[in-house]
């Protein structure tokens, strides 16, 4: 009789042990399933760069900038999520880790470089003045008494409010790139001044004229990623091979962009 008891306790004991695994199985093919499922790499860019990144006609992304970071998330097993901000808000999205890159053409400065960490640059494009064609502003000194407009948080901000000392003219600020052409052809501003990559394209698209900044010599435009993130290193990596293997060199091709 005792030893029944005792044997029925093992077994009791053995079935429990055997429960207890079976669970601890269970978990573990699931976790090992969602291991199996692509990481999800979050970028953040501001989609009123063209050719850079915009929108197409049914509202998909894209852009170099757009094609350079789904080619980076392959190498690296990433499936990428895109999100659409405001430009000025992208460095703020970086600190506070909402997004784990920014590609928005953005300009590697050193200001920036204290909030941020950068990639290697990818792409280097000077600054420009864009004007209507009957327009008769042809360099800086013209530019006294006009109206210059630029992107909030851009490079171009800070230069526009530092050259409009020296040259008289009044800064206006809004938060798209895009308006700022709305707001040449609408006689708002007289003048926006960007990157001239995407001032270039906009001449052809929209029968503007221009002239280059000779003032700036700007930092090329690089991957902007949360400060100490170790997407950095892996990133660069997948940069150099893809220079090397002249998958960017393509991209450059397929988006015109000026060498
Ligand atoms: N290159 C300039 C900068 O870094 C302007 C970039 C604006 N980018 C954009 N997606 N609107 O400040």
């Amino acid at each position: 009789m005792k030893s029944s008891i005792s044997k029925l306790l093992v077994l009791a004991f053995m079935i429990a042990v055997l429960a207890a695994c079976g669970s601890t199985n269970k978990e573990g093919t699931d976790s090992n399933a969602s291991e199996g499922d692509k990481k999800v790499l979050k970028m953040a860019t501001s989609a009123d760069f063209p050719p850079f990144e915009s929108r197409d006609t049914k509202g998909n992304f894209e852009g170099f900038d757009i094609d350079l970071a789904n080619l980076v998330a392959d190498e690296l097993g990433y499936e990428l999520k895109i999100e659409d901000m405001k430009f000025d808000g992208l460095v703020g999205a970086l600190q506070s880790n909402r997004v784990d890159m920014v590609l928005a053409g953005m300009s590697a400065d050193e200001k920036r470089k204290k909030n941020v960490d950068f990639s290697t640059e990818y792409h280097r494009s000077g600054e420009m003045f864009l004007t209507k064609s009957d327009s008769a502003i042809k360099d800086l000194e013209a530019l006294k008494g006009k109206v210059v407009g630029v992107q909030l948080g851009t490079i171009q901000e800070e230069g526009a409010d530092e050259l409009s000392e020296q040259y008289g003219f009044e800064v206006k600020k809004v938060d798209n790139a895009g308006i700022l052409i709305q707001e040449i052809n609408s006689n708002r501003i007289d003048v926006a001044y960007m990157d001239k990559e995407v001032a270039t394209g906009y001449m052809e698209e929209q029968g503007l004229i221009g002239f280059d900044d000779p003032t700036t010599s700007s930092p090329g435009m690089a991957i902007a990623f949360p400060k100490g993130s170790e997407l950095v290193e892996d990133v660069n990596g997948v940069l150099e091979e893809l220079e090397a293997s002249g998958k960017i060199q393509e991209l450059r091709d397929k988006w015109e962009l000026a060498e």
